[in-house]
This record gives C-alpha cells, sequence and structure tokens, in this order.
C-alpha cells in the first residue's frame, strides 16, 4: 500500500492505537494526527511514527484525516462519536469486537461512512502486539462497499485475512475470540495452580508447564482439529481419567466441575480423531457425570 491510501489518525494513543498506527505506517499508510484523552499519550504514540501529530482536541484528528481510528476503551467510543465534529464522506471505524458499527452512529448521521476493524489479536503490551499483528486476522464490518473495500486493502497490507462480519454476528465472534484467548489464560491460571499442592510455585510451575502449550499450539497449527488431541481422552484411558478425579477430589474439589465439563467436552474430538472407542467414550461420558448427553452433577 502507498502513498494514494487515505491519510489515518487516530483518537486513543492506548495499545491498540499505538500498535496500528506503527504498523500501518510501517505498511505504507500516512498515519498524520493523533488525539488522546492525555496529550502525554498522542505524544508518545507520535515519537513513534514519522509525520503525525499530536493533537489536544480529536476535532484536529477528523478535520485533517480522511480515516479516523477510533481507539478508545469501548465504553469511550460513543462519546466521542457523539463529540467530535465529523465531516461528510470521510471514514470513521472503530476496533472493538464486540460492539457493532452503530455505535458510531452520531459520524454516521454527520455523512461518515462508519465500520469496525477488530485485529484478532492480543494487546498486553503495544512492542510484543507491533510484531504479533502482521499476519492477524481482522473482522471487518462495514456496510458501505467503498469503507468495506479501504479496510479490506488495509488488512492485506497487514499481510492478515479479513473476515467480514455482519452487526449482529459480531457478539458470538467476539466470544469465540474470548474463549480462545482469555480463556486460555484462565485455563494456565488453573493447571499451574495445581502445583502448590506437591509444594511448587506458581511461577515456575508456567516455565514447566509452557513448552506443552506452545507445543500443542504448533499441534493446531500444523495439523488442526481433531487430530491435534492427544492425552488421556484421545487414548481412552478411563483409569487415568479416575485417577484425576479422585486427586482433584483430594486436592483441589473446587475444580472438579470445571474438569468434568471440558472432559465432556472433549469426547467427541476423541471420537472424531478415531482413537477413542464408542465404548470407552461412554465409559468416559459415565464417569465425567454425563449420562444420557446431559450433564448431572
Ligand atoms: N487490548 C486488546 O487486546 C484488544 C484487542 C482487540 C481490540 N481491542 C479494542 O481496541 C480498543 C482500544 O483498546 P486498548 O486495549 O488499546 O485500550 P487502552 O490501551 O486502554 O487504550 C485506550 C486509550 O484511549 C484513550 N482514551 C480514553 N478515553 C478517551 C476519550 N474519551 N477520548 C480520547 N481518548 C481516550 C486513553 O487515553 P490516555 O492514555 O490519554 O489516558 C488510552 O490511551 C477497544 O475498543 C478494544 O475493545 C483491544
Amino acid at each position: 500500500m502507498a502513498g494514494n491510501g487515505p491519510t489515518v489518525g487516530f483518537i486513543g494513543a492506548g495499545r491498540v492505537g499505538t500498535t496500528l498506527a506503527v504498523t500501518l505506517a510501517a505498511s505504507g499508510y500516512a498515519v498524520t494526527a493523533v488525539a488522546s484523552r492525555t496529550l502525554a499519550s498522542a505524544r508518545r504514540l507520535a515519537a513513534a511514527v514519522d509525520g503525525c501529530t499530536a493533537y489536544a482536541d480529536s476535532d484536529r484528528v477528523a478535520e485533517v484525516c480522511d480515516l479516523v481510528f477510533v481507539t478508545t476503551p469501548d465504553d469511550e467510543i460513543a462519546p466521542v462519536a457523539a463529540a467530535v465534529a465529523w465531516r461528510a464522506g470521510q471514514m470513521v471505524v472503530h476496533c472493538s469486537g464486540s460492539l457493532s458499527a452503530a455505535v458510531l452512529e452520531p459520524a454516521r448521521e454527520r455523512g461518515a461512512l462508519v465500520g469496525g476493524l477488530h485485529p484478532l489479536q492480543t494487546f498486553a503490551d503495544a512492542e510484543q502486539a507491533v510484531l504479533a499483528l502482521p499476519g492477524s486476522a481482522f473482522g471487518v464490518e462495514a456496510e458501505d462497499p467503498r469503507l468495506a473495500a479501504v479496510l479490506h486493502q488495509m488488512v492485506s497490507a497487514l499481510r492478515g485475512t479479513g473476515i467480514p462480519l455482519r452487526a449482529e454476528d459480531k457478539a458470538l465472534y467476539h466470544a469465540s475470540a474470548v474463549i480462545a484467548c482469555n480463556y486460555l489464560v484462565t485455563l494456565f491460571h488453573l493447571a499451574t495452580g495445581l502445583w502448590a499442592a506437591f509444594g511448587v510455585e506458581r511461577d515456575v510451575a508456567g516455565r514447566a508447564l509452557l513448552p506443552l502449550v506452545k507445543g500443542t499450539m504448533s499441534n493446531l497449527d500444523n495439523l488442526g482439529l481433531p487430530a491435534s488431541l492427544t492425552g488421556p481422552i484421545a487414548r481412552g484411558d478411563v483409569g487415568t481419567v479416575q485417577k484425576h478425579l479422585e486427586a482433584l477430589a483430594a486436592a483441589a474439589p473446587q475444580l472438579l466441575p470445571t474438569y468434568k465439563e471440558l472432559g465432556r467436552l472433549t469426547v467427541p474430538i476423541g471420537l472424531e480423531k478415531g482413537t477413542l472407542s464408542p465404548p470407552a467414550a461412554e465409559q468416559l461420558r459415565r464417569l465425567l457425570g454425563d449420562t444420557e448427553g446431559e450433564p448431572c452433577e
């Protein structure tokens, strides 16, 4: 992408705004203006991008840019959309995965083209995210075909994959992202916490378990589903699962419902993989508290 693309600005100089600004600039886009709640954050972003000016007033960003990303926290998107003096014909885009473009209605009423560009990536830290963003998938919500074309071209420039989304699909799409990303962290927290029962601290447990998690990610990348499933349920190893239940009941009974629920959800993957036999699946289902396909804790 290059010089003939839209000039791009940001309102909200946090992790996502900074990462997108830096990566779009590196991909040839003219990222020319930024404003934020505090001028200090806007200046920090501007310092990371050649030719970008930090403004104290968000209206100045709308005045000078063809495409403005509203990269504030979700709850601030509507107030920003209502407060800024948008221009007819300009593009206004937020990056929330769960909100639809309807939250930008005040900009649309002023004649702007509104949409959403959600990077399907985690931004715990802007420096790491700059490395991870290129090649990511992006949820693209844009009713207007002109805006859709601009956003898909942007995704291509970032070597990403654009996933067209309708407004009504976004909550489910975002729930999927939360399961894959946030709840993976939750599972890691649960797994590392168990090691305290045999005297090993969480950070040591984390360092020991992380290569296993990375190996699993690599399997998912290379082999996909259901081939990546290994372990006792994939093998139909009922005795091992029985031992897990006993150990958990003694050391961490609060985890039993979660362990059983995840086990029940794992049985169909083992069956699909073909390594779990239907009789062993039935035994596992009973052991895990599912007699007729229904949970019965
Ligand atoms: N974090 C993720 O992993 C992730 C992933 C995908 C999408 N998103 C989406 O990306 C968007 C931004 O998230 P984030 O993680 O980058 O948030 P963040 O790091 O908390 O940054 C938000 C920025 O918005 C600024 N801000 C707050 N209220 C403002 C206002 N009224 N006007 C102007 N600027 C304001 C803050 O300014 P100051 O620094 O000046 O106080 C802050 O720099 C959200 O819609 C979020 O759902 C996040």
